[in-house]
């Protein structure tokens, strides 16, 4: 029983008597799909800076209180090769919206990862077909779009001066390119309703999103947000676990948004449909600057000590470290 209905998937949303069933059905379903390998991706926080204003993240520009920074293109690839050199078989490039990392800036970085073996995921906003295909040329392989939510209405008070038309054009842009393509929703946005994450849930379906990131909203003191209440951890795992069930092959991660709410947040997510992690390799110096949300885990420990860490909690509930790319298995 895995292709549930939009109705069964609002009753299992709004009713927590049946989340052990849920939880077990989606760890089963990612044994029996993607296995007990767990990939890890080392995730680069290149740049702060951002030219957008969603009203739920810290990095947006009307923030005056974040100290912005960017990490020069050589930078950005000797952190890439220090990750692949710690064993990270994907890369992953983060940033706010910036537009100094050009098309030609962006592909010469890409370019030169790329040289070192290693898949390269991007995550860097909304950009035209013609970057998006550039940087495909050169060589990356998965890009990381989150749709936030699909309540067009909630979409449009959350992010001024954006549209949903565009966010689905990258989507299929993307798709259309041969990526990898990741999406995503908030959980707990103000306003949101259980029936709009059933839509969520239904849309990366109704994609065939090879990725997909659930978190839960987390309330940044210097936004418009601020006085909001956080998501819910539980309902974010539900959200993430019925993804699992419905979409069977694909990659999730547990956030680290998961476990910023929860202790163990992440190895919960691994029991409960998740397979993959994504630790910073980013050194201490940037780590609480890219403030997306308040206390951020790993803020004070640098990237050997977040491997360190990731592979022993990994090993303690059995389960073992991929050593390949980790691309969809179909
Ligand atoms: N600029 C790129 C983009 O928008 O796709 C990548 C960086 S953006 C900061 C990465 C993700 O952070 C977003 O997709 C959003 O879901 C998440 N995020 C932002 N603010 C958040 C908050 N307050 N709580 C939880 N997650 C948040
Ligand atoms: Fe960073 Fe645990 S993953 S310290």
């Amino acid at each position: 029983m895995s292709e549930f209905s939009k109705e069964e998937i609002i009753d299992i949303l709004s009713d927590d008597s049946r989340n052990e069933w849920l939880f077990s059905l989606a760890d089963k379903t990612r044994k029996e799909y993607v296995g007990d390998e767990i990939h890890l991706r080392g995730l680069i926080e290149f740049s702060n800076i951002c030219r957008c204003q969603c009203k739920y993240c810290g990095l947006q520009s009307i923030n005056k209180s974040i100290d912005r920074y960017r990490i020069s293109p050589d930078d950005i690839v000797l952190y890439a090769k220090k990750a692949v050199d710690m064993g990270y078989k994907t890369v992953v490039l983060q940033s706010g919206e910036d537009e100094y990392y050009s098309k030609d800036i962006m592909s010469d970085i890409i370019k030169r990862i790329k040289s070192f073996d290693v898949a390269v995921t991007l995550s860097i906003g909304e950009r035209s077909y013609e970057d998006y295909e550039a940087f495909k040329i050169a060589g990356a392989d998965r890009y990381l779009l989150r749709i936030e939510t699909t309540d067009k209405e909630l979409y449009k008070q959350m992010h001024p001066n954006m549209s949903f038309e565009n966010r689905i054009r990258c989507l299929k842009d993307l798709k259309v390119l041969g990526y990898e393509v990741g999406t995503g929703c908030l959980v707990g946005l103000p306003n949101q309703t259980i029936e709009s994450l059933a839509d969520d849930i239904l849309f990366f379906k109704e994609i065939d999103a090879d990725m997909v990131g659930i978190g839960p909203f987390i309330a940044h003191p210097e936004t418009p947000l601020k006085d909001a209440s956080n998501g819910s951890f539980i309902l974010a795992l539900k959200v993430m676990a019925l993804t699992r069930i419905l979409l069977k092959n694909i990659n999730i991660p547990a956030t680290t948004a998961m476990e910023t709410l929860n202790p163990n947040g992440r190895i919960i997510a691994l029991q409960s449909g998740a397979n993959v992690v994504m630790p910073n390799v980013t050194t201490t110096e940037y780590r609480a600057k890219y403030e997306i949300y308040p206390n951020k885990i790993c803020i004070n420990e640098d990237p050997s000590q977040c491997r360190g860490c990731i592979e022993g909690k990994i090993k303690s509930i059995g389960r073992t470290i991929s050593k390949e790319k980790g691309f969809r298995k179909h």
